[in-house]
């Protein structure tokens, strides 16, 4: 492979010496051969700092659902830069947004906001304990929600560990947790309603809450199957529990309405993070007006120095107005062009012969590039996720995509962006012949 990279890896080596490990967000070292320095940014493009191009489906991590630095956006924080960046106080700016939400989301009938998600999964969980008087929480293996204590219980367990099938082991992945958060947990397959039930029936009446990413996008790109949101849904309404839904990466992606009008379903409480602030820090818990009550009464803390900021809200109210104005166009428009994409990479894939299987509803999906001997078809859970994703060679892929311009996500998820063109992706696809056309030349299995 060449090397494109020699001023970010300058940077790199710079940065250890002043940075823990060289990044801020653990993830970011995975990128290979060398964490990217970037410049700049501009609608569906990024430019690195040694003035490589690329068509980008990384997005900030799906969270720039309207592109790089989009106009009406910069303007919109320029504007609010010159008025005060923080007040730690009210707005018209914060009931500005919240009323959006209220008008976009069914389930959105009463709101607070922080500035990321892991903070509102937190909030969440301690309302649905504190609403709930009952101590544990279920959650799915494989799913993310945030960096936290509780919120890494059950993602990517290694499979020497992870427990039988009917009873998945509650584990986290990092030293230094507050041990006894992981009896808190009950963990469960991803799509098998039955599974479920099972889980539910063995700690029956002790459930607060059932959290979940509607369609799982932190492992593979899983939507849900036939019957598992309405048997979540059955079973917290049957203890009594709080359905929370996990928006960060689905929400105003999938439509104004996000997943849960996408998929229809109905949740307690919901968690909204990346695409609401269009890039700034800024996230939101939304859900029904009873359930804030113990918030209402002071009972269950609700805190932060930085909440509903100012600059972050006048980006959100951009970023909804945006949605809105769409109107029925979305998400049909950026599904179109996620399919093209998918279509476009699986005819190189056959072409090239290299096993990639892309799955999810296009909106953002996920290329699993099959281990040898491993059966096809859609993956279910993290489970066959692991035994059949291999990681090493998307790993080497994603590397030569990245050589020839195209920039998809370190684990393999691709986003598309409302600035992405179909020109755009027509780019995409013949940088991407180059890419395959190497990757099936360097790799040996
Ligand atoms: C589903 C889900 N929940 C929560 C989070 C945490 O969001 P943040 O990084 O803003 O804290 C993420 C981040 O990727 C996520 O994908």
């Amino acid at each position: 492979m060449t090397d494109r990279f020699t001023e970010s890896r300058r940077l790199f080596e710079r940065a250890q010496q002043s940075i823990a490990g060289g990044v801020n967000s653990g993830i970011r070292k995975m990128e290979q051969p060398v964490p990217l320095y970037f410049a700049r940014g501009a609608g569906s493009r990024l430019w690195d700092v040694d003035g490589n191009e690329y068509l980008d489906f990384q997005t900030g991590q799906g969270a720039l659902l309207f592109g790089h630095a989009p106009t009406g956006l910069a303007d919109a924080l320029a504007a609010q830069a010159r008025l005060g960046t923080h007040w730690a106080a009210q707005s018209e700016l914060e009931i500005d947004v919240a009323e959006r939400l209220q008008s976009m989301v069914p389930g959105a009938e009463r709101v607070r906001f922080n500035n990321s998600a892991t903070e509102v999964v937190m909030s969440a969980l301690r309302l649905a304990r504190g609403l709930t008087g009952k101590p544990l929480v279920l959650k799915f293996e494989g799913h993310y929600h945030g960096w936290s204590d509780e919120g890494l219980v059950g993602f990517a367990p290694p499979p020497d560990k992870w427990g039988t099938a009917d009873e998945p082991t509650r584990l986290h992945p990092s030293k230094g947790i507050i041990p006894e958060v992981l009896d808190q947990f009950v963990v469960a397959r991803w799509n098998d309603p039955e599974h479920l039930r099972h889980r539910v029936d063995q700690y029956r009446g002790k459930i607060a809450a059932i959290i979940f990413e509607p369609a799982l996008c932190n492992t593979g790109c899983l939507e849900p199957a036939a019957g598992l949101l309405a048997t979540i849904r059955e079973l917290c309404d049957r203890e009594g529990a709080l359905m929370i839904a996990d928006e960060t990466i689905t929400g105003f992606r999938f439509g104004a309405a996000c997943a849960q009008g996408y998929y229809g379903f109905s949740p307690d409480l919901t968690i909204f993070g990346k695409a609401i602030g269009g890039g700034v820090p800024f996230a939101a818990l939304a859900g029904k007006a009873k359930v804030f009550d113990p918030i209402i009464r002071g009972e269950v803390v609700h805190a932060g120095t930085l909440n509903a900021n100012p600059l972050c809200l006048a980006a959100s109210r951009w970023c909804l107005d945006e949605i809105l104005a769409l109107g029925p166009q979305h998400p049909a428009g950026l599904q179109r062009l996620g399919q093209r994409l998918i279509a476009g990479l699986e005819k190189l894939a056959r072409e090239y012969n290299v096993p990639l299987q892309a799955q999810g509803p296009a909106l953002v999906f996920h290329t699993t590039l099959l281990k040898p001997g491993a059966a096809t078809g859609p993956i279910r859970d993290y489970r066959d996720y692991v035994q059949r994703h291999d990681a090493p060679r998307w790993a080497h892929l994603r590397r030569c995509l990245l050589e020839h311009g195209v920039r998809a996500i370190e684990r393999g998820l691709w986003f598309l962006s409302l600035a992405h063109s179909d020109a755009d992706i027509d780019t995409a696809l013949t940088r991407a012949t180059a890419a395959f056309a190497q990757h099936a030349t360097e790799w040996k299995t």
